[in-house]
């Protein structure tokens, strides 16, 4: 099967905005698409879609912190992303329904991780409601627990150290 990752654009959007309410949407935790947006503006180079047979089925975004903060959902990238930044914090990460189980969600954080080494990082950071099995088999760990403001929904805190 033919499948690339490459960097993510604005023309991406429609798609990568159906992925995120299909991945997060029933769970109450997809993000607006204004913020989505501007992710793509803010760090290009780290939104990411994979293709399979010419379709996109998989995405991820991030940016760069000068400082560690809270990984919360919906916050404006053009305030947290920082040029010079070492913590890289993913934003947003998901597969289609159709094609989890593949792999493709590893071929896609491991894009992100060299990414993350190529930007000399120290440390990646992320939230996450039920994907801590599929990040620790990257080493990411738990550091902290987190509710999403003004609602009951639990956000489970990951870092990985690159250093
Ligand atoms: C989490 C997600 C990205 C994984 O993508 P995927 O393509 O299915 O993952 P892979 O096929 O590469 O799986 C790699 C391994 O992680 C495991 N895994 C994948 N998703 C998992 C999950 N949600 N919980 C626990 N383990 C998981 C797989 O079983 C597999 O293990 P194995 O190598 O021992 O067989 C995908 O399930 C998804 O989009 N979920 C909804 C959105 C989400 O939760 N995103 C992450 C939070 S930001």
């Amino acid at each position: 099967m033919a499948h690339k990752i490459r960097q993510a654009s604005t023309f991406d959007l429609p798609e990568i905005i159906a992925l995120e309410n299909e991945a997060f949407g029933a769970r109450g935790t997809a993000e607006s698409s204004a913020v989505i947006e501007s992710r793509l503006k803010v760090f290009p180079e780290g939104c990411l879609v994979v293709e399979s047979n010419g379709k996109t089925i998989g995405y991820a975004s991030s940016e760069k912190w000068s400082q560690e903060y809270e990984p919360l959902l919906d916050i404006d990238p053009f305030a947290r992303h920082a040029k010079n930044g070492h913590m890289f914090c993913i934003s947003s990460f998901a597969i289609r329904l159709t094609h989890r189980g593949k792999g493709f969600g590893l071929f896609l954080l491991d894009h992100l991780i060299e990414i993350a080494r190529h930007h000399s990082c120290a440390a990646m950071i992320l939230s996450t409601v039920q994907a801590q099995e599929f990040y620790s088999k990257r080493g990411f760990q738990i550091t902290a627990s987190l509710l999403k403001p003004n609602s009951n929904i639990a956000l489970t805190v990951m870092k990985l150290d690159l250093k």
